[in-house]
């Protein structure tokens, strides 16, 4: 990747200090348009940060005319914020309580998104160590214990924002989502829908 930013002189180790120009470079570059998510509002600076990995050819898969499923490669984290359509944050509290907060200070909105697997991701809240779950029934709640109710599978819907179901569980075979009301209460993942924006959320960066 080095190469991209190797200029008159510049040693290959010092790409590290250049990674501005390396994000700019990536972006002018970006040799596949299914990696280069055109950026829904507030989140340019997540699409920059993101493309170095993406680069990978593996790394997105077009899965739909419009949406498409994440790739990354295990391992990878991301410190985001998830801010609903119905612009709610989503939190994790101390007592493992997940519910929406309209204050975008809120401490237990930080949440740390890694990839577990191939278009699987964990969330778990960075105040709070819980882990965002869905049970078996349904519910959502914080897991003090990464366990197979918090593998959720990350989806970029049509309209740009994510979705996050159950990677484990599905009701009457309906994918079961991670979801808030317009009142920011958490939601049973038996009544969510894909095309519910109650379930859409916009990963902001930290
Ligand atoms: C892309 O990622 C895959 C899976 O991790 C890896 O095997 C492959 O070598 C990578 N390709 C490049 C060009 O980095
Ligand atoms: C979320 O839960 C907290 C703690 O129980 C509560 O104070 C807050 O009002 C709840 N938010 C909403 C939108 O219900």
């Amino acid at each position: 990747m080095c190469r991209w930013t190797v200029t008159k002189g510049a040693a290959a180790w010092s790409c590290i200090r250049l990674s501005l120009l390396f994000a700019l470079v990536v972006l002018l570059l970006c040799p596949l348009p299914s990696t280069c998510r055109p950026n829904a509002p507030g989140v340019a600076a997540f699409s920059a940060l993101r493309l170095p990995r993406a680069a990978n050819a593996s790394s997105a898969t077009v899965v739909g005319r419009h949406a498409r499923s994440y790739n990354h490669l295990q391992g990878d984290v991301r410190r985001r914020k998830l801010f609903s359509y119905q612009k709610f944050f989503l939190r994790i509290d101390k007592n493992g309580k997940v519910n929406g907060t309209k204050n975008k200070d809120d401490l237990y909105n930080v949440l740390e998104i890694k990839s577990v697997d191939v278009g699987i991701v964990a969330i778990k809240g960075v105040n709070s160590n819980y882990y965002l779950a869905i049970s078996k029934k349904g519910e959502l709640y914080g897991a003090r214990d990464f366990g197979v109710d918090c593998r959720l599978t990350e989806r970029i819907e049509e309209n740009r924002y994510n979705t996050y179901a159950s990677a484990e569980w599905r009701n009457k075979k309906k994918a079961m989502f991670v979801g808030l009301s317009a009142n920011g209460k958490p939601m049973r993942g038996k009544k969510t829908r894909r095309k519910n924006t109650a379930t859409h959320f916009l990963p902001i960066p930290v």
